[in-house]
C-alpha cells in the first residue's frame, strides 16, 4: 500500500524509482505456498519476471524453487541460495557454455524444446562425465488467449516440441546414455485470465502424457509452467491473483498418477502487483484537443505498454483534484512510449507524483538505458525512508 506516510517519503527522493511493497509480496507469497501445501505441489519461482536479489531472497525464504531461462539466471539463482535439486532450465535456445555451467550446477532439469537439444544435451553430459535429468517442453497447440507476444503454445509459436516429434524423440533418448528423460513441460503462455485455458491445458496433458504411459514410458514429474494472470485494471481490489480459482482448477481437471509430482513456475502472479514505478509529472501540456501529463519514467524503465500495448493503472498520489482526462507520455522520442491514452486523473500538474501500478513483474528487469536515461533504482517499504 502505498499511504500517506509513504508518499511524503517519495516526495524526497530522485525520481523515477520502483518501489516495492515487501508486507504485499509477503502476503501474495503466504498465500501461494499454503495453496501449494495443500495440494503437495512444488513451485519454481520464474526469475525472468523479476530478479532482483532482495525480491529473490523473500521468494527462496518461502521455500520455492528456480524457473531459469538462461546459463546467467542459473548461476544468480545458485549465488541467491536456490538449492540447484529445485532449478529448472527451459529456452529454446541453450548455448554450450550455458548448458555446461547448468550440468555443472547439477541442477534439477533441462526442460527441452527441441531434438537437436537433446542431443547436444546428452553429448556435452558425456564429455563431462554426467547425466543430464530431462523433461520435454511439449508444444499444446493451445490458444492462451493473451497478447499474441506472450503466446508460447500455439503449434506457429518457436517453443516446445509438438507431438508429431515424440517418436523421434523417444528414439533419440534410447540411444543417448546421458540423460534421463524425467518428465513433461507445459507453458502456454503468460497474464492468462481466461480459466478456461489452464482446464483445456489439463485434458492435453492428459491427451500427450498418454502416448509416453502407453509406451512403458515413466512420467515421474508434469510441470505446467506459469502464466497465471494478475488484475492490471483494478490492482488495489485485487492485489493477489487468483490462486485458490487456479489451483482448485488444475486439481479438478489434471490427471495424477500415483508417485508423480506436479510442478509450477510462476512469475507475474508472485511479483507483479507488489511492484510500482514512481515518477514524477515534468510537464503538463495543454493542446487544443487534449492534455498531455508528460512524465520523468519512460518506456525504457518500463517497456510493456510500448512493446506490448499493455494497460497499467496510474495513479496521481499528490493530488486529490477533480479528475480531468489526460494523455499520459514518457520522454523517450518515440510515440510508442506512452502511457496511456485519455486515462482520467486527478487535477495534475508539474512536480506531481505518479505511481505506476502493477509494475513488479517484467519492468525493472526488462529496463534499459535507450536514450542514454539512468536506469531507476529500487526501494523496498520496509527499509525506505
Ligand atoms: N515458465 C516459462 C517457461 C516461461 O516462459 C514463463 C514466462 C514463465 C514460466 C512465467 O510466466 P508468468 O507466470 O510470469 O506468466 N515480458 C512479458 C512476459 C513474458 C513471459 C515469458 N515467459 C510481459 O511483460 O508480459
Amino acid at each position: 500500500m502505498i499511504n500517506k506516510d509513504t508518499v511524503e517519503v517519495f516526495k524526497k527522493v530522485e525520481t523515477p524509482f520502483y518501489y516495492y511493497d515487501v508486507e504485499l509480496l509477503k502476503s501474495t507469497l503466504e498465500l501461494y505456498k499454503s495453496q501449494i501445501d495443500k495440494y503437495g505441489y512444488n513451485a519454481h519461482y520464474a526469475l525472468k519476471a523479476n530478479a532482483n536479489d532482495r525480491i529473490l531472497e523473500i521468494i527462496k525464504g518461502y521455500g520455492l524453487g528456480a524457473d531459469c531461462v538462461s546459463g546467467n539466471e542459473v548461476k544468480l539463482a545458485v549465488k541467491s541460495g536456490f538449492s540447484p535439486d529445485k532449478i529448472v532450465y527451459a529456452g529454446v535456445g541453450k548455448s554450450d557454455k550455458e548448458i555446461k555451467a547448468a550440468l555443472n550446477a547439477g541442477i534439477f532439469s533441462f526442460n527441452c524444446e527441441s531434438v537437436p537439444e537433446i542431443k547436444v544435451i546428452n553429448d556435452l553430459a558425456a564429455q563431462m562425465g554426467k547425466k543430464a535429468r530431462i523433461a520435454l517442453r511439449i508444444n499444446p497447440d493451445i490458444d492462451a488467449h493473451t497478447h499474441k507476444y506472450i503466446s508460447t503454445g500455439r503449434k506457429e509459436d518457436k517453443f516446445g516440441i509438438s507431438p508429431w516429434a515424440f517418436v523421434d524423440v523417444t528414439d533419440l533418448i534410447d540411444q543417448c546414455g546421458n540423460v534421463e528423460l524425467i518428465g513433461l513441460h507445459f507453458h502456454v503462455g503468460s497474464q492468462i485470465t481466461d480459466m478456461s485455458v489452464f482446464e483445456l491445458t489439463c485434458r492435453r496433458v492428459e491427451e500427450l502424457q498418454k502416448w509416453f504411459i502407453d509406451r512403458n514410458i515413466n512420467i515421474a514429474n508434469i510441470n505446467l509452467g506459469g502464466g497465471l494472470g494478475v488484475d492490471y485494471i483494478n490492482p488495489n481490489e485485487h492485489p493477489i491473483a487468483p490462486f485458490e480459482d487456479y489451483f482448485s482448477i488444475i486439481n479438478k481437471n489434471l490427471v495424477v498418477r500415483p508417485g508423480q509430482r506436479i510442478h509450477f513456475e510462476p512469475g507475474r502472479a508472485i511479483v507483479a502487483q507488489c511492484g510500482h514505478l514512481i515518477s514524477r509529472v515534468l510537464y503538463v501540456k495543454v493542446g487544443k484537443q487534449k492534455k498531455f501529463a508528460i512524465l520523468d519514467a519512460g518506456m525504457n524503465d518500463l517497456i510493456r505498454p510500448a512493446l506490448y500495448q499493455a494497460y497499467h493503472d496510474i495513479e496521481n498520489i499528490t493530488s486529490a483534484g477533480r479528475k480531468m482526462r489526460y494523455d499520459v507520455v514518457g520522454p523517450v522520442c518515440e510515440s510508442s512510449d506512452r502511457w496511456g491514452h485519455n486515462r482520467m486523473l486527478s487535477k495534475t500538474q508539474r512536480g506531481d507524483i505518479i505511481s505506476i501500478n502493477t509494475a513488479g513483474a517484467y519492468g525493472q528487469v526488462m529496463a534499459m538505458k535507450y536514450n542514454q536515461r539512468d536506469l531507476a533504482k529500487a526501494y523496498y517499504s520496509d527499509t525506505i525512508k
